[in-house]
Order: structure tokens, then C-alpha cells, then sequence
């Protein structure tokens, strides 16, 4: 087999083909199947970006009236799920419940998809965008106490999200367009980032030809670490720490830099954007829009800038090339929706599902191989069994 390379990280192995989603790191460019996530955050929205992402192309009128009446189909979820959300304490982190949940979909859907089959294909997509949804708010009400929401046919996908969250028996959730706007362009700028973690992990996961559900399940657990989505709810924390212990940013950018102590900020860096990262530059700017918008005065907003000032004025993380990422002021926008943080990530899933699905169905499609690395061994060389007696 020839001699082995170790990659670490496989920063610089790359996995497979893919026509989805372009990023030039140096640049700062990022595309999805062309067009320029500039354009796409300003004017398409979330379903119209998630049928481009899966089916290559963006939808006709048709094509998008028929794609979100089809999710509608889909919107009711089984009973029984209910069951399995009462055994979770109420004090889970939602992305643990909705890791089980995504998981457990299987159950109550165990014939795994065809995707040679377009037909049987595009069912599946709109049935894991409808479930997907409703069970990731489910894990909030679960953890509020409150009654399980179901979708309202008549709303839309991200209208629905806000409902199913926040809607209270007594109290019919007010809709505000700029809230419903500023959630949907965020949608976006997460729906895919070619081959991340989570969704190289849901690619080698349905390499061995398990089903859709299970692959992302297993997407939800990896994009819920800190270094990759959970960024953003850590993001937040930190920066309520940095506000509750007088807003030193120096402080904690000094702290950052000691390579004695395991902390860093929160938000920064990124294993491709070595410039910028074009996602954030839209999301800076919609979260000084969305906040004016709302009337918010959010003083974590003020501390994040400065934090981006003085960091990106030090040696240490110029000469790095290290800059604010998506999650750097994601959560800031979320918050002043009202969106607790234990959500955030579970939020960044939403967004990613279209392109976790875009990346299975390619993978399955051009027909890769089980995805396995190999190593090079490093352990003992052989050596003689002792009876327990001899130990
Ligand atoms: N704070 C302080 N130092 C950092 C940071 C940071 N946030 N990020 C990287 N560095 C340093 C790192 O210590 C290393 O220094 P040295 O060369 O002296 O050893 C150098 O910069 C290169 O970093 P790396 O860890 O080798 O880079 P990576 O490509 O393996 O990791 C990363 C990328 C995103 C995991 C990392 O930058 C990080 O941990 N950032 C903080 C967590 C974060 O914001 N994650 C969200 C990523 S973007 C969206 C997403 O994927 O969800």
C-alpha cells in the first residue's frame, strides 16, 4: 500500500469532489454552487438557498411554492417522540436532546433512503427539513417546561421556528418581519462551508450507507463542540464574562495569548479564512442593524467590538492571521431576538442542515467509497499473553 502521510486535522487532505460550496480562504470568498453569499444573504431566502444547496440549481417559482408545501406534508411529527423528549431531564443541553431526536427519527422512519431514486430523494429532503425544525424547538420547550408547539401550515419555515418556540397557549407569538428577516439571512450564512466537521462527519458516516437521519444525528453531535458551532453560544459566555468583570478586553486577549493557559477567544480563527471571514462581515453589520432595529442596546455588542479592535491590532494574532468568524457576533443577534443561548448551536443546525443533506446526497450520488483512514502504528510490537495470575 505504500508508505502512509499523517495529516493531523487533515489540514491539508482533501476528501472528495464536491460542485456545492466554494471558499477561497486567502480571498475571503465564499460561494454556494456559484453565487456569492453576498448576494444570496441580501436576496434569496432560507428555502430557495437549501433547494440550490440540494438540488444544484436555484428553484423556479414553481419549484419553491411546491418545495415548501411539501415540507408542509411532512410537518407533523409522531406522537411517541413526545415519549422519549419526557425522559430527558429538563436541564439537557438541547443539542444533546436533538442529537437523540434526530437519531431517533429512524425509529418511526426505518427504511433508509434511496437516493438513486430522485423521487424518494426529494421526499427525504422534505421530510428531514420538516422534522428536523420542529424536534430542534422541541428541545427548548422541552427544557422550559412548556407544551410541544406542532407547525402551522400556514406560516413560513422561519416564521414557523419563532412560533414553535415562543408561541405560549395563552398568548399568540407577535410576528416581527425584521426579526423573521435578520434569522433568515442567518440561516443562511450557515447553510453550508463545504467540508467542516460536522459535515465531513455526516460524508464518512453515510459512506457505509447509513440513512440520512443517522448521518445527521451524528453532523448535530460534531458541529456541538466548542472549536466548531458551539463557538457561538461560548462566544457569548465569554463575552458575559468579560461584562461582568468590569469589560477588560485587554485582559482577556492577553490570556488568549498565553500559550500556558488553555483559553481562547471565542469566535476567532478559522481553519481556511486566513484574511476574513466573509460570513462575519455580514453578520457585523446586520447585528448593528438588527439591534437598532429592535431598540436594543446590548452592552456585549461594545464589548465584542472593542475585543476585535485590540485583538486585531496585537502582533500575536495578526501574525497568525487570526479574525473574527461567523460565530463571533452570531449571538449577539440571537440574544437581542430573544433566543437563550443554550439554543445558539441548535440554531447553526438549522442552518446547516441543508447543506449536511447537499453533501450526503452528493457523496452518495457520485458513489464514494467507505470513508477510512488510515494510520501508522506506534504501540508495542508483539509481545506474550500473562495468565491474570502472572500480573
Ligand atoms: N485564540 C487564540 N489563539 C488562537 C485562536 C484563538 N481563537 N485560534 C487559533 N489560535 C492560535 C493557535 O494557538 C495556534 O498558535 P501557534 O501557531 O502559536 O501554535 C495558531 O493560532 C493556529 O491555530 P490552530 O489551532 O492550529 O488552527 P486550526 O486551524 O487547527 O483551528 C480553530 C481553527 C477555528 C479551531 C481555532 O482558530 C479555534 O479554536 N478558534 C476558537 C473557536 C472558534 O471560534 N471556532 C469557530 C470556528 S468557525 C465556525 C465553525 O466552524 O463553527
Amino acid at each position: 500500500t505504500g508508505a502512509i502521510t499523517i495529516d493531523p486535522g487533515y489540514k491539508n487532505t482533501g476528501s472528495c469532489k464536491s460542485e456545492i460550496t466554494f471558499l477561497d480562504g486567502e480571498e475571503g470568498i465564499l460561494r454556494y454552487r456559484g453565487y456569492s453569499i453576498e448576494e444570496l444573504a441580501e436576496k434569496a431566502d432560507f428555502l430557495e438557498v437549501s433547494f440550490l444547496l440540494i438540488f444544484g440549481e436555484l428553484p423556479t417559482k414553481n419549484e419553491l411554492e411546491k418545495f415548501e408545501n411539501d415540507i408542509r406534508k411532512y410537518t407533523l411529527v409522531n406522537e411517541e417522540m413526545k415519549n422519549i423528549i419526557d425522559g430527558f431531564p429538563k436541564t439537557a443541553h438541547p443539542m444533546g436532546v436533538l442529537a437523540a431526536l434526530t437519531s431517533a427519527l429512524t425509529a418511526f422512519n426505518p427504511k433508509s433512503v434511496n437516493p438513486h431514486n430522485e423521487k424518494e430523494m426529494y421526499d427525504a429532503v422534505c421530510k428531514t427539513m420538516a422534522k428536523f425544525l420542529v424536534i430542534a424547538t422541541w428541545t427548548y420547550r422541552k427544557s422550559m417546561g412548556y407544551p410541544l408547539n406542532n407547525y402551522d401550515n400556514t406560516k413560513g419555515y422561519v416564521e414557523n421556528f419563532m412560533r414553535l418556540m415562543f408561541e405560549l397557549p395563552t398568548e399568540p407569538y407577535k410576528f416581527d418581519k425584521k426579526v423573521i428577516a435578520a434569522l433568515d439571512k442567518l440561516f443562511i450564512l450557515h447553510a453550508d462551508h463545504e467540508q467542516n466537521c460536522s459535515t465531513s462527519t455526516v460524508r464518512i458516516v453515510g459512506s457505509s450507507h447509513a440513512g440520512l437521519f443517522a448521518s445527521i444525528s451524528a453532523g448535530v453531535s460534531a458541529l456541538w463542540g466548542p472549536l466548531h458551532g458551539g463557538a457561538n453560544q461560548a462566544v457569548l459566555e465569554m463575552l458575559e464574562e468579560i461584562h461582568n468583570n468590569g469589560g477588560d478586553v485587554a485582559k482577556y486577549v492577553l490570556k488568549a495569548k498565553d500559550k500556558d493557559d488553555s483559553f481562547r477567544l471565542m469566535g476567532f480563527g478559522h481553519r481556511v479564512y486566513k484574511n476574513f471571514d466573509p460570513r462575519a462581515t455580514i453578520i457585523k453589520k446586520a447585528a448593528d442593524d438588527v439591534l437598532s432595529a429592535l431598540g436594543v442596546d446590548d452592552p456585549l455588542l461594545d464589548i465584542a467590538k472593542q475585543l476585535e479592535k485590540v485583538a486585531l491590532e496585537d502582533e500575536y494574532f495578526k501574525s497568525r492571521n487570526l479574525y473574527p468568524n461567523v460565530d463571533f457576533y452570531s449571538g449577539i443577534i440571537y440574544r437581542a431576538m430573544g433566543i437563550p443561548v443554550g439554543m445558539f448551536t441548535v440554531l447553526f443546525a438549522i442552518g446547516r442542515l441543508p447543506g449536511w443533506i447537499a453533501q450526503w446526497k452528493e457523496m452518495r450520488l457520485n458513489k464514494e467509497p467507505i470513508g477510512r483512514p488510515r494510520q501508522v502504528y506506534t504501540g508495542h510490537t508483539l509481545r506474550p499473553f500473562k495468565e491474570v495470575k502472572d500480573r
